[in-house]
């Protein structure tokens, strides 16, 4: 259930009235001048702050008026946004996440925003109205589906966003998509947050399906039958330890003419990682649930692609599988083989990401797309080399590296290009088959599981691989519109940008 309804208004503030009116506060230009208030008029009470300098406009900066009763609203709330040419969108998502904090510390019900004057262009207004919708549907997310207790009915949260531009295509196009954008982070998280007893390869499969109900996106889920007849060997030797049957989802969308090529996405969908034979230490095992948020953000990003009904082709596809270590389970040193032939020894079972994204890479490859994305929480190496704070993302393609990073910029996602050169595949090199599944040498532990990816997407196909293992569950206080613990649903606004750039 959402904790919050947004809505957008074309009416003027000053004729509405309820519980709580949120303005913004911005540092006056002139130095050591009161800070100034976007809101055309202010109160005693908020002028008496500012003349005192208790109300400074930095960012960050939450300040509740209590009984301020101005204009028609009893209570106010400033935000604090920073100067002007310091502002981002990303500014704004934070300060979204900051009110919504506030409100729910007043325990107020309802607030009123006027966004009028939190930007300086018409554009911008825009822009920051998607980024302010996105932020609080963002925050305000959380997962107590399975709790018995604490479940008295929180009241849902009405944000009333006001503003003159209210009844404009643009700002109305803008708002829709951060509401959508954000529905579908927070629909990728939920996944995440399943535990792998409610989130098995047959589940994540029926959960595909049925979100996908009333969008014009087509879901099939293949079953071990029709993976054996495809066969992807890599999703099938995973799989073998596991009572749970493996699933391979396959998303479609038809949003330009046929004649055109078509996107894609991979992402991993192992919905409980044990390490298999390889078993993994007990210690926070039990994260290993997230092992199928690559596949989550995949989901979401096409559910909201469809939802957006961007003109553009794409294609998905989610290898769904359990890592467990039963009585069949692939052992070290057993070789399977890809679907393009390529054969593969298993010295680490733990090593399965790798494995059942072959197979989808190869598939996605068949299609001949536009460019090939994968994602995956694929290394502890990444988690290593770059915390929890970027994406780390693999491409030899220098203009394909130019558009990723464009669209980071917009969704706010933060991703850094990682290092991938022949030396990284050279190391991948197997002793009994084509490729072993581990590295002959130390080190660059997500370079080195990049360049076993490589080698089954086809040269011609601009392709990057997205590692999120550091990002895809509790991103902290960091963001402070995400949950602290919990999954991120990382990812799925920078592809959506991406997609964008296709239409
Ligand atoms: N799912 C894990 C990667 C992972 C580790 C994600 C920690 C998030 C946090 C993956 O399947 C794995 O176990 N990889 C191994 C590969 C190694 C055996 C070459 C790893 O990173 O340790
Ligand atoms: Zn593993
Ligand atoms: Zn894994």
């Amino acid at each position: 259930m959402a904790n919050i309804q947004v809505h957008l208004h074309a009416k003027d503030i000053s004729t509405l009235n309820g519980d709580t009116l949120v303005v913004f506060t911005k540092p006056n230009a002139v130095k050591d001048k009161p800070a100034k208030i976007t809101h055309a008029e202010t109160s005693k009470a908020l002028d008496s702050a500012l003349e005192d300098k208790i109300l400074t406009g930095v960012n960050g900066e939450v300040l509740s008026f209590r009984e301020a009763r101005f204009l028609g609203f009893r209570n106010v709330i400033s935000i604090g946004l920073g100067a002007d040419n310091k502002m981002t969108h990303e500014t704004i998502r934070q300060a979204a996440a900051a009110l919504y904090k506030e409100a729910k510390a007043i325990k107020t019900k309802e607030f009123f925003v006027h966004l009028d004057g939190i930007a300086t262009s018409q554009n911008d207004l825009v822009e920051y109205t998607k980024a302010f919708v996105e932020g609080l549907h963002l925050c305000s997310y959380s997962f107590n589906e399975l709790k018995t207790v604490d479940q008295k009915k929180t009241e849902v949260m009405q944000a009333h966003l006001v503003t003159k531009l209210g009844k404009n295509k643009a700002m109305q196009a803008a708002f829709n998509e951060g509401t959508i954008l954000a529905a579908c982070t927070n629909f990728a998280k939920r996944l995440g947050d399943l535990p792998g007893n409610l989130m098995t390869p047959t589940i994540l499969a029926e959960e595909t399906i049925a979100a996908a109900k009333g969008t014009s996106l087509k879901v099939t889920a293949w079953d071990k039958k029709r993976i054996e007849k495809e066969n992807m060997g890599g999703l099938l030797g995973v799989a073998r330890g596991s009572a749970e049957e493996p699933r391979f989802i396959v998303m479609e969308y038809k949003g330009a003419a046929a004649t055109k090529k078509p996107i894609a996405f991979v992402g991993k969908g192992l919905t409980f990682d044990t390490g298999g034979i390889s078993i993994k230490p007990s210690a926070k095992m039990e994260e290993m649930k997230y092992d199928m948020c690559g596949g989550a953000a995949v989901i979401g990003t096409m559910l909201a692609i469809s939802q957006l009904k961007l003109k553009v082709n794409v294609v998905a596809y989610v290898p769904a599988t359990e890592n467990m270590p039963g009585s069949r389970a692939t052992k070290p040193g057993d070789v399977h083989t890809a679907r393009n032939g390529k054969t593969f020894e298993i010295n680490n079972t733990d090593a399965e990401g790798r494995l059942i994204l072959s197979d989808a890479l190869v598939y996605a490859s068949e299609q001949k797309p536009q460019f090939i994305i994968d994602t995956a929480t694929l290394t502890g190496a990444i988690v290593v080399a770059l915390g929890n704070i970027h994406t780390g993302y693999f491409t030899r393609n220098a203009a394909f590296k130019n558009k990723i990073e464009k669209a980071a910029v917009e969704s706010g996602e933060l991703v850094w290009n990682m290092p991938l050169v022949d030396a990284h595949v050279k190391d991948m090199k197997g002793t009994f088959a084509d490729l072993s599944n581990v590295s002959s040498a130390g080190g660059a532990g997500s370079a080195t599981a990049a360049g076993f990816l490589e080698q089954f997407v086809d040269a011609d196909i601009p392709w990057a691989h997205f590692d999120i293992a550091g990002t895809a569950w509790a991103c902290g206080n960091r963001l402070n519109y995400c949950t602290s613990k919990g999954a991120t649903g990382v990812m799925v606004r920078t592809f959506v940008e991406i997609a964008k750039q296709y239409v």
